[in-house]
């Protein structure tokens, strides 16, 4: 069931049971954190390996010290600019959170999401929520409460509408870990936008495409494939891709260029105004909209290495994989 009543999303996670929450980001699939036979039904609704953590959520810091957790300096600042906002923290884990949520490892990920619904949600709640994209694992992060509903609808409970995701690509993450801060995955806050207020970061993402393994923990869920839709979709210049296509059966995505030879109605231009914040907004509909289609590949731009763009081309290289 899909709706708006917060009283009722309430009522569901105090007594153990999932709720798909909307963020600025992407749609969670929430559980209280620390209720450990809650979050395993995370893991099996999503088909999730044991491996991957998850994020805990809450509105506000004085929680997060309640339970036990200490704030970096660093940290500190950024929360003062950011949070609420697409940026999701690592710091060492304190006893009050579950291994379960922390997949055995010794830190955990915070966020606080910028959401109205949700923050009120998360206001009346004295439990963090773990929660991971509510999408089957694997596939693309879902924008919408539809998008939720279509693949996730028939085994929870309750899917809390708060329309579509401003932002749209799942939270930049940060860790804290080691002396200089660390990227660990680009996301709907630019890197250029952290360095302005902590100094130099550490861009720990892998870019050689290589598969990240449980032998390889930096960031437990960034493996190589990821993202993707049903049908094959290649990443880098459109005209190289377009040669020996049958153009019938092909469909674009791309920031704001429209290519001539291509039917217009298989084009997906994500931002005619070349604006790259619009063009990660609408990226995972776009996405979901071509695997829907009659065609046989989905053939997507190099987006700008810059800002909003490194998050898009990140999903797009994992989805191409
Ligand atoms: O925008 C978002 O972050 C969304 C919304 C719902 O908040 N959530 C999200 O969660 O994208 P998920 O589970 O799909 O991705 C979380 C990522 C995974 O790659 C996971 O491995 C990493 O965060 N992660 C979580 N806890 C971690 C930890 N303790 N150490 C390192 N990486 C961690
Ligand atoms: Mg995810």
């Amino acid at each position: 069931m899909t709706g708006t009543d917060i009283e009722r999303a309430i009522l569901l996670l105090r007594s153990g049971e999932l709720v798909a929450i909307p963020t600025e980001t992407v749609y969670g699939l929430a559980a209280n954190a620390f209720d450990a036979s809650a979050v395993t039904k995370i893991y099996k609704t999503k088909n999730r390996p044991q491996f991957n953590p998850l994020i805990i959520h809450t509105n506000s810091i004085e929680k997060l010290k309640g339970w036990g957790l200490s704030i970096p300096e660093k940290m500190s600042q950024l929360v003062n600019h950011f949070s609420p906002g697409p940026l999701t923290y690592i710091i060492p884990k304190s006893n009050q959170i579950p291994e379960i949520v922390t997949a055995g490892t010794p830190a955990v990920a915070v966020r606080i999401p910028q959401h109205s619904l949700t923050l009120q949600l998360l206001s009346k709640l004295d439990f963090p929520l773990a929660a991971p994209s509510a999408n089957p694992s694997g596939y693309i992060s879902p924008t919408s409460a539809k998008h939720v509903e279509q693949q996730l609808g028939n085994k929870i409970p309750y899917i809390l509408d708060g329309g579509d995701c401003q932002v749209g690509v799942e939270s930049t993450i940060i860790s804290f870990l080691n002396m200089t801060p660390e990227i660990l995955r680009h996301g709907g806050l630019s890197v250029e936008k952290i360095g302005a207020v902590i100094g130099p970061v550490n861009d720990k993402v892998n870019t050689s495409g290589k598969e990240i393994t449980t032998d390889n923990p930096v960031a437990p869920g960034m493996l190589a494939k990821h993202y993707a839709p049903k049908k094959q979709l290649l990443h880098g210049d459109i005209h190289k891709l377009l040669e020996g296509k049958d153009l019938s059966r092909i469909t674009l995505i791309t920031f704001s260029t429209i290519y001539e030879k291509v039917p217009l109605n298989h084009q997906l231009v994500l931002s005619p105004a070349g604006n790259l914040d619009e063009a990660a907004q609408k990226l995972f509909a776009a996405m979901r909209k071509a695997d829907e289609m009659d065609i046989d590949y989905i053939l997507a731009e190099i987006f700008p290495d810059k800002e909003l763009g490194k998050a898009i081309n990140d999903r797009l290289k994992r989805a191409a994989y």
